[in-house]
């Protein structure tokens, strides 16, 4: 290796260890005991295909919330997959107990009727909605996580988006009571999901 080679190297590390240290600073779960988060959730207001969805429509259900977009290639059809994997597992009576909410970061490019289908692929109850930028900005701190639109070289998609892949799990009284951190396995979400039933 040339000394130029060295250095460019080194600063590849010291940036890529920066960037990840930035990231899970900004995943507020990944650094925090549950304990810790009960400033964090809340009510919200957004948009879905036949119109304003408010979270406190589904006082009374457990709510399952996730952040994430379509146009994804990996992270949230793995996600959403393993969300209705557990929710299928449940029978009829607890599933309706239950409001899974898909909740887009990339409004540019997923309309709100492509949302809807999309959502309801993955489990027939769950519900496609999103907003305004500034707005799911703002949404996404709220409940300790975060989005960014990253710009693609060389790709037809123009940017894609990265985001915590984590499950908000919202009390039937509105309150965010835990987070299920992506990759865990179905049968652990379907024993969280039961505990809160
Ligand atoms: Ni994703």
């Amino acid at each position: 290796m040339t000394l130029k080679a060295k250095l460019s190297y080194l600063l590849g590390l010291v940036l890529l260890f920066c960037a990840g240290m930035w990231a899970a600073s900004e995943d507020f779960f990944q650094n925090n005991q549950p304990n810790t988060y009960t400033t964090l959730g809340g009510d919200f207001t957004l948009n879905s295909h036949t119109g304003e969805v408010n979270l406190k429509d589904f006082r009374g259900k457990l709510v399952a919330l996730y952040f994430g977009f379509m146009s994804c290639p990996d992270v949230c059809p793995t996600a959403l997959s393993s969300l209705s994997a557990a929710l299928r597992s449940l029978n009829t009576k607890q599933q309706n107990q239950i409001q899974p909410l898909f909740i887009s970061v990339d409004p540019a490019r997923d309309t709100l009727e492509n949302i809807a289908a999309f959502s309801t692929y993955f489990h027939p109850s769950m519900k496609g909605l999103s907003g305004d930028l500034d707005y799911l900005e703002k949404l996404t701190r709220q409940y300790g996580a975060y989005f960014r639109h990253i710009p693609l070289e060389d790709s037809a998609l123009g940017y894609t988006v990265d985001h915590t892949s984590r499950i908000y799990i919202i009390n039937q009284d509105g309150v965010l009571i835990e987070t299920i951190p992506h990759a865990t396995p179905v049968t652990k979400i379907v024993t969280i999901l039961e505990k809160y039933l």
